[in-house]
């Protein structure tokens, strides 16, 4: 599915209906609901679009998609940006969210958030919402063209040194994306159409196009400016 909107901020409210719609629906079935959140500049808007909206918050886990290795107070951190945004606005208890623990050692913050998404969704268990961003560059998580982890279907999560960034950070590897019950992807601003337009090339190779792994019949994509995107219809 993709839909355009005219605005980042139009974009921003239309995807964060369909996670509540999706929260919803798991809370209903399951009784809970586990939402795996990206960070970056794209996702304040739509956080902050979500956190009002009718979800029984206290039966969410919030988890992340990938973090940077910066303390939790960081402006760099993504935990710090959901946490402002969406858990603290909407009322996700504590101990419901669970962050990528980015003040430790990057392979041990690795370990321990593999143990933590474990413990809560089981060996076989899925999330139910994953919002994913993209990169100018294809990137998405924090799986950066190169990184040959994203031809890795077997790991749940990994530390990762990112060379364009030159810093280290841990993010969720392909099957723990790609085996979410509801995937979406928030693409906002003209300078990402190159790299959505090679994301959903086939031709595109996943090791040069990391976000190649998001162009399923199942994502759900939300792109603004309409003007901009008008082609991808
Ligand atoms: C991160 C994100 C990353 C992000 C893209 C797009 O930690 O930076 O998880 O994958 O989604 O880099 O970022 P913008 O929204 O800032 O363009």
């Amino acid at each position: 599915m993709i839909r355009l909107a005219a605005t980042p901020q139009e974009s921003a409210s239309d995807c964060a209906r369909a996670i509540s719609r999706w929260l919803n629906r798991a809370i209903m079935n399951r009784g809970r609901a586990f939402l795996a959140v990206s960070g970056g500049s794209t996702p304040r808007v739509m956080f902050d679009a979500l956190a009002p909206l009718p979800v029984n918050w206290r039966r969410v886990h919030l988890f992340f998609v990938d973090e940077r290795m910066v303390p939790p107070d960081s402006d760099q951190s993504n935990f710090k940006l959901a946490n402002r945004h969406l858990a603290s606005r909407a009322g996700i208890p504590e101990e419901n969210v669970h962050r990528i623990h980015g003040e430790l050692d990057p392979q041990a913050a690795a370990e321990k958030y593999e143990h933590d998404v474990l413990s809560r969704l089981g060996p076989s268990g899925f999330f139910d919402v994953v919002h994913c961003g993209l990169g100018d560059d294809a990137h998405t998580a924090s799986l950066f063209p190169g990184n040959p982890l994203i031809n890795n279907r077997t790991g749940l999560c990994a530390a990762v040194w990112v060379e364009k960034k030159q810093e280290h950070r841990v993010t969720l590897l392909p099957s723990a994306i790609l085996s979410a019950r509801h995937l979406c992807v928030l693409v906002s601003g003209f300078e990402k159409k190159w790299a959505l337009r090679r994301a959903l090339d086939p031709r595109s190779p996943a090791l040069e196009t990391p976000a190649r792994i998001l162009d399923r019949p199942s994502t759900s994509w939300f792109l603004s400016p309409a003007e901009v995107y008008e082609d991808f219809r």
